[in-house]
């Protein structure tokens, strides 16, 4: 069994990437582990570029985000955590897969179209940027990909193009499966709980983020925008409150029926406060080892070439074969 995930670099990460990744990246490794599979999860640098970026925040990030991996429970022992521009492969792969990619499929994605209202200069890296996560997928024959809801239309765009290539040019690619956590699937923003927490379209107000220090998670929680009526309750009119309760459910690992029975007949106010110190809870500990392992760039590299080694070799015979059923010759 082979497990893949990717996330960008770029952006401060925060608890809906904990809930819909980080999380779920955990999770995953131990599943690959039990099953005598194999897990990949992937730092997408190239993603990163294509919306406006600094490169020396690029690079920062870069060591930020596997630091933050590993200080949320992925071992580079049993895992193999990599950047994507160390695995040339994966731009190889996004050019091929272009060629079974048709304009049409790509013109309806939701993120490109969210994402280029959003920016000045719409690059046609923004266009194209499915391509290349189909790539970081298939290469690497993965079964099950753990993501966010977010990710969906990308999951299922992937497995459209690996059917094509298989159809056009012979069995290569297995075709995967998104895997979305239970709860938490789509943690909202605090202020506009009708919008996903994110970096790029949230409110800074709204949005948790992994390192944010403790006092900075109560004035969040405390402000957080909440529905009309009394009750802890998980329903589609209280977005705000049912959101809290995912948030509570990510934390502690509880289901949502345990977090309203456990508040039932508490007030908003106090409930909100118990969802900060259960995040407080859930993020201290990650932080206290995200400063010890970030304070050692030299591990962090190392770290860095041995996964890039073992992604490349996982790697290499699927692109070897991708060129080879397409008709290339290859040099000898
Ligand atoms: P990104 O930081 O955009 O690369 O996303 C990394 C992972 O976090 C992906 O699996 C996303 O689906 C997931 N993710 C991002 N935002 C949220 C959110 N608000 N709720 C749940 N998962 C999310
Ligand atoms: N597009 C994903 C996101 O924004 C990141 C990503 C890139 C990814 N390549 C991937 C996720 C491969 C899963 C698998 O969250």
């Amino acid at each position: 069994m082979r497990i893949f995930s990717g996330i960008q670099p770029t952006g401060a990460k925060h608890l809906g990437n904990y809930a819909g990744g980080f999380r779920q990246y955990v999770a995953t490794q131990d599943l690959a582990a039990r099953e005598g599979g194999e897990a990949f999860f992937c730092i997408v640098d190239l993603h990163s570029v294509s919306v406006e970026y600094d490169p020396a925040d690029l690079r920062e990030r870069t060591f930020d985000l596997l630091a933050l991996l590993v200080a949320t429970g992925l071992d580079p022992e049993r895992s193999t955590i990599f950047v994507q521009s160390h695995v040339t492969a994966h731009a190889e792969a996004n050019w091929l897969l272009a060629t079974v990619t048709s304009f049409g499929e790509l013109r309806r994605m939701t993120q490109f179209k969210d994402k280029a209202e959003a920016q000045e200069f719409v690059s046609a890296a923004l266009f194209t940027y499915p391509v290349l996560q189909a790539g970081d997928i298939l290469l690497y024959q993965t079964d099950l990909v753990p993501v966010g809801v977010d990710q969906r239309q990308h999951i299922e765009l992937t497995r459209d193009i690996a059917e094509r290539f298989n159809a056009r040019y012979g069995e290569t690619f297995t075709i995967p499966r998104g895997v979305y956590p239970e709860t938490g699937a789509r943690i909202q923003d605090l202020q506009e709980p009708e919008r996903k927490m994110s970096t790029t379209g949230g409110t800074e107000q709204g949005t948790v983020y992994l390192l944010d220090p403790p006092d900075a998670i109560r004035r969040k929680l405390k402000t957080a925008v909440t529905d009309s009526g009394r009750e802890i309750v998980h329903r589609e009119d209280k977005p705000g409150i049912s959101n809290l309760i995912e948030i509570m459910t990510v934390a502690t690992g509880e289901s949502i029926p345990e977090v309203e029975a456990r508040f039932a007949g508490q007030g908003y106010g106090a409930f909100k406060e118990q969802v900060a110190e259960a995040v407080i809870a859930l993020l201290e500990p990650i932080q206290a080892r995200f400063r010890e392992i970030r304070s050692d760039p030299g591990e962090l590299r190392r770290l860095l070439s041995v996964g890039a080694e073992k992604a490349r070799a996982a790697s290499a015979p699927t692109i070897e074969a991708m060129y080879e059923r397409m008709g290339f010759v290859r040099p000898s």
